[in-house]
């Protein structure tokens, strides 16, 4: 099957299986479109895309405007705080005068849980969740699978850890979906005031040591502490939990054995991550950025086929 079962992005949660497959083989068809000397095509000559971004952001924002017009897309863009949001104008209202300059997908990152699914009940546009809150980032998950499968042949039977503040992460919830999907094999790690209780019920298992935790792993998905997320102190210091939770190369260099690490961004250098581990040849960060473009540019693509033209 070519076609996606659903008619929305709103979380990797809704997805199944074979909605990955034909998402990761659409992407590889525009990987090779975006590393061709003219890097576009026609494809959505006749759609128009809105961007609401009513959280801070720079690559999801950034890669999905360059997916779109990749894509020949017409593209807007807004931003809530330069917008009437802080006028007192509902969410509603906001979009639905945005859909009534006719837009076909609404891409919209926003900081309450569930404002994809809302969005999606309540207006006539396709929606693309690219972050609601602590809950989930679809397409960063599946930029993440993509870019494993690229470097290690598969997903399904790889065992990955995801390290740092699971708590506040949607990009780790997201992961945790489309890693079980896809067949492979998922722990966290961090400090165990930043890991949800009920993480166990997801199939997920608790490692608090670091060393054991990548001595397990192929892959190690490395997640930023999330500070403005933050009401309550999680940890002692900064300086604690580097220590305990921070990759440096010779912890790396001590497992006797390569793993790949990962990073969403933005990163804290010299916290979560040494800048040798961020930028050394294990590291598959930039390709996270540039397959990004690819797997937006497919989710898109595959959306707008739904709409009746
Ligand atoms: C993440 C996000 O915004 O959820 N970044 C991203 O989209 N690349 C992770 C983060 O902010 O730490």
């Amino acid at each position: 099957m070519s076609e996606l079962s659903v008619e929305h992005l709103l979380g990797i949660k809704y997805l199944k299986p074979n909605d990955i497959d034909v998402i990761f083989k659409t992407a590889d068809h525009f990987k090779e479109v975006i590393n061709r000397p003219i890097k576009k095509v026609p494809s959505l000559r006749d759609i128009t895309i809105a961007n609401l971004f009513f959280e801070n952001s720079t690559r999801t924002k950034l890669s999905f405007e360059l997916a779109e017009k990749r894509l020949s897309a017409d593209v807007i863009n807004f931003s809530a705080g330069q917008s009437s949001v802080k006028k007192g104008e509902t969410l509603i209202d906001t979009v639905n005068n945005i859909l009534a300059m006719k837009v076909d997908i609404v891409v919209m990152r926003h900081g309450n849980v569930g404002a994809g699914v809302f969005l999606s009940k309540h207006v006539d546009a396709k929606i693309i969740n690219a972050g609601d809150g602590t809950h989930e980032h679809p397409t960063q998950a599946l930029l993440d699978s993509y870019s494993i499968r690229e470097k290690l042949g598969t997903v399904k039977g790889k065992k990955i850890v995801i390290v740092g503040d699971i708590l506040h992460s949607r990009v780790a919830l997201s992961n945790i979906f489309a890693l079980q999907l896809q067949g492979a094999e998922v722990k966290v790690c961090g400090p165990t005031t930043l890991i949800p209780k009920h993480i166990a019920s997801l199939g997920v298992k608790v490692e608090t040591n670091l060393k054991k935790a990548l001595e397990w792993c192929d892959v190690a998905n490395v997640l930023r502490v999330q500070h403005e997320r933050m009401d309550l102190k999680y940890f002692p210091s900064t300086r604690e939990y580097t220590q305990l939770f921070g990759i440096n190369q010779d912890i790396l260099d001590n497992l006797g054995k390569k793993i790949v690490i990962m990073h969403p961004g933005p990163i804290n250098r010299g916290v979560e991550i040494t800048s040798d581990v961020a930028d050394s040849n294990d590291s598959i960060i930039l390709n996270q950025v540039e397959n990004g473009v690819a797997v937006r540019m497919a989710v898109i693509y595959l959306l707008a086929q739904q709409i009746k033209r």
